[in-house]
């Protein structure tokens, strides 16, 4: 394993801090002083930060169904966040949700305290599929879904080319590799539409599946990517 995802599964910061760290000569590597947070660590080796050992946290993955009413944050000062439907067991400070559903948008929502899992799933570039349950409030035309497979803009951003299937005249599966602010609903506004209901059914490899509103469920990595 690298160093730098060593320190970060210790929890010891952002991947800034821990380059700064590095750079500043506070980590040791069986006793000699490290600069460089790209060298390969193996299991034995000793791993010390100022001279103190650091312990590696157990990562963690969960799927929440949300509903309606809440934001995706785990803090704000006037609104309802999804904080609100998590048990309280749940180790809200060290976990975080893997990219957003707006207030109004229910369906699967993962969390997790695995600060690469974030990145790695919400990155274009790593084609993780997300579909969603779009409800419309106008029938949607085959050419509309011509439009969405070849790629709609949305304010000058050329969308990556969606995978559709009709449900009935007002309803479709959209499934996407992006995930822009509100990004569903300005692709149907595209095509001169309007979303009126909306749910997110899978996220990479996880399905919504059989999970009641509201649930929690602890989920393997394994069952994500
Ligand atoms: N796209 C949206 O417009 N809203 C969501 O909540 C998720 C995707």
């Amino acid at each position: 394993m690298r160093l730098e995802k060593y320190l970060v599964n210790c929890g010891l910061g952002s991947r800034r801090v821990i380059i700064e760290e590095v750079k500043n000569g506070n980590i040791t590597v069986n006793g000699e002083i490290v600069y460089d947070e790209r060298i390969d660590i193996e299991k034995e080796d000793v791993i010390l930060y100022r001279e103190k050992f650091l312990k590696e946290k157990e990562l963690k993955y969960y799927a929440l169904y949300k509903t309606s009413g809440y934001i995706t944050a785990m803090k704000d000062d006037n609104r309802p966040t999804v904080v609100e439907l998590l048990p309280s067991w749940f180790p809200k400070e060290s976990f975080f949700p893997i990219g957003r559903l707006d207030r109004d948008t229910e369906g699967l929502l993962i969390f997790t305290n695995d600060g690469d899992l974030n990145q790695k799933m919400t990155q274009p570039k790593s084609k993780v599929e997300k579909t969603y349950l779009v409800e419309l409030f106008f029938s949607i035309k085959d050419e509309d879904i011509k439009k969405l497979e070849l790629g709609v803009e949305i304010n000058g951003h050329k969308c990556l080319p969606a995978k559709v299937e009709k449900v009935n005249e007002q309803a479709i599966l959209l499934t996407i590799v992006e995930g822009k602010f509100h990004q569903v609903k300005r692709m149907m506004r595209s095509i001169n539409n309007k979303v009126k209901y909306l749910k997110r059914m899978t996220f990479g490899k996880m399905e919504l599946g059989n999970l009641k509103e509201g649930e929690l469920m602890e989920i393997l990595l394994e069952d994500l990517i």
